[in-house]
């Protein structure tokens, strides 16, 4: 529960304030979507970058970086503030509030425009995304786990999106007992390390099985 207090201040109905790397960000809430708020993992991995042993294992500057199931965007407003050149994705629905809250935080403090765009998971990947012209340093995932109905699409877009050389970083609350099966199918499907565990989320770097 600390993480919360820490780095967050409400200031009005709909709307969040949090500190990370020393600056101010201001999240629009889309309160009536999943998506539209921010969740105990982002919130974690966010706190995670924001520390030495944190950027050290995740170097984001200048890396090509992809987003899941961002949401609000705050770990992609983060890790834009980190020098990633940073692709931010979701359901077509939130993504209005997304591009918003990513430019309105990262305008005057970016090294790379953020860019953001529809990826319903496990929906023709190849032919949207394609392997050849679609690599990324860095693949990151907050509590999207908890979406129990695609989570084979889910799986199915990680291992789309990893290459050689990606690192998948999974950031996740267990929330119900189906959370653990995802994590030990995502332990079988990559090489996978657990890097921490920050009020009950789990942070995983994971690359390619050989
Ligand atoms: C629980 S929220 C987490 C949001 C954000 N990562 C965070 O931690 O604050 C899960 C996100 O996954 C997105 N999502 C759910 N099902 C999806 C699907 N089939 N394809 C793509 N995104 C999906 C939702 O729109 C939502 O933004």
């Amino acid at each position: 529960m600390h993480l919360f207090f820490l780095s967050l201040i409400y200031y009005s109905l709909g709307k969040e304030i949090y500190y990370f790397l020393g600056h101010e960000i201001k999240i629009q809430e889309a309160i009536d979507h999943c998506g539209g708020v921010v969740w105990p993992a982002a919130l974690a991995l966010c706190r995670f970058l924001d520390t030495p042993t944190g950027r050290q294992q995740i170097n984001l500057l200048d890396k090509l970086t992809l987003e899941l199931g961002a949401g609000t965007g705050l770990v992609s407003i983060v890790a834009t503030l980190l020098g990633a050149k940073m692709t931010a994705t979701d359901l077509p629905e939130i993504l209005g509030n997304l591009r918003c809250n990513l430019n309105r935080n990262t305008k005057w403090q970016r090294r790379h425009e953020p860019q953001v765009t529809a990826l319903p998971w496990g929906y023709k990947l190849e032919e949207m995304f394609p392997h050849s012209t679609h690599h990324y340093d860095y693949v990151f995932a907050a509590d999207v786990v908890y979406h129990h109905d695609c989570l084979n699409e889910l799986l199915d877009t990680m291992l789309h999106f990893c290459q050689t050389g990606t690192t998948i970083i999974l950031a996740n609350k267990v929330h119900y007992q189906s959370d653990l099966v995802f994590i030990e199918n995502f332990k079988k499907a990559f090489n996978a390390t657990l890097l921490t565990e920050l009020d009950k989320v789990r942070i995983y770097s994971a690359t390619m099985r050989i």
